[in-house]
């Protein structure tokens, strides 16, 4: 056995291996899988068809995306429900897979506490806010990787837009997209 170790890491001697030991060979083939895996799995992970199979049938915000501009519309330019809820930086990324993920699971198959006579009722709110609190903290970040403030054309948008939509002002209040924008792609839940 010490021998096939020793054997792993020596230079071999063809010229046309380079001198580089097997073991450095096998490490970045390993290397490499893990990281297609890794890769695979964030993307399959963001997915409609992914989300959507846990949320059809325990509450109704499929349904209502299904029905609002964000899932059709003139221009054909949709977004999916990672598009808003899941950041595209790596660290915000992370975090919301990890912590919502555990969460979600667990959630999902042994407390079952959502369904759809109680969601609106007894959840949508307490959820709601959590996605506020949320985008509030990364300003928006997710809205902001298709509707670019620095490229607006203020002057062709309706008067109130163009009055609200100043970043400068936004700045001063502390505001973001989700302060003025709730209930695009769900049922405003009722405060
Ligand atoms: C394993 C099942 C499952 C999958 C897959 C899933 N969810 Fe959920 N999701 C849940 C459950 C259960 C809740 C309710 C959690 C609670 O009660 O706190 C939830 C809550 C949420 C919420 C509301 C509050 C929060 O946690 O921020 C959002 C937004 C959400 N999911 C979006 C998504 C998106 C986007 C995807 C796909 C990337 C997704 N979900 C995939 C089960 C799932
Ligand atoms: C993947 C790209 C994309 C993302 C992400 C996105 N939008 Fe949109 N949004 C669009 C497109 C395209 C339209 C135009 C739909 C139309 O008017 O026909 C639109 C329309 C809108 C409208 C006007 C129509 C309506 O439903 O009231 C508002 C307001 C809006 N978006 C706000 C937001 C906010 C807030 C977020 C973040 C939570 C967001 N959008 C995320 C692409 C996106
Ligand atoms: C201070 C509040 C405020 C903020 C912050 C804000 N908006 Fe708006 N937005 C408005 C108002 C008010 C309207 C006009 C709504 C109407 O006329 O029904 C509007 C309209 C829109 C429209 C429709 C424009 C059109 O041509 O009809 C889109 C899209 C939109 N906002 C996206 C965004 C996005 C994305 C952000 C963040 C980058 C954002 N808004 C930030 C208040 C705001
Ligand atoms: C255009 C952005 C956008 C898209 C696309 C989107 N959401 Fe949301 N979602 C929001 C916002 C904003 C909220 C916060 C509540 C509100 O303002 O409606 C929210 C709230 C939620 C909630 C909490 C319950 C509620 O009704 O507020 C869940 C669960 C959820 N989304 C899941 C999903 C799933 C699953 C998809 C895809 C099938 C999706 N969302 C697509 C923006 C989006």
């Amino acid at each position: 056995m010490k021998s096939f170790w020793k054997k792993l890491w020596s230079q071999p001697n063809a010229k046309w291996l380079l001198g580089i030991p097997l073991g450095g060979f096998l490490f970045l083939a390993a290397g490499a899988a893990a990281l297609a895996t890794f890769n695979f799995s964030l993307r399959a992970t963001n997915t409609n068809e992914f989300c959507e199979g846990c949320h059809i049938g325990m509450d109704t915000v499929v349904e209502e995306y299904h029905a609002s501009k964000h899932y059709r519309n003139e221009y054909g330019i949709i977004a999916t429900c990672a598009d808003c809820h899941v950041p595209q930086d790596f660290v915000g990324k992370m975090k919301t897979k990890i912590s919502s993920g555990i969460k979600d699971v667990y959630k999902k198959y042994w407390v079952k506490d959502i369904n759809l006579n109680n969601f609106d009722q007894d959840h949508r709110l307490r959820l709601a806010r959590h996605v506020w609190q949320a985008m509030d903290e990364q300003g928006s970040s997710t809205c902001q990787s298709c509707h670019n403030p620095a490229k607006w054309d203020l002057k062709v948008q309706p008067s109130r837009a163009r009055h609200n939509h100043k970043p400068e002002v936004w700045e001063e209040k502390g505001v973001s997209c989700i302060d003025c924008h709730t209930g695009i792609a769900h049922k405003k839940p009722f405060r």
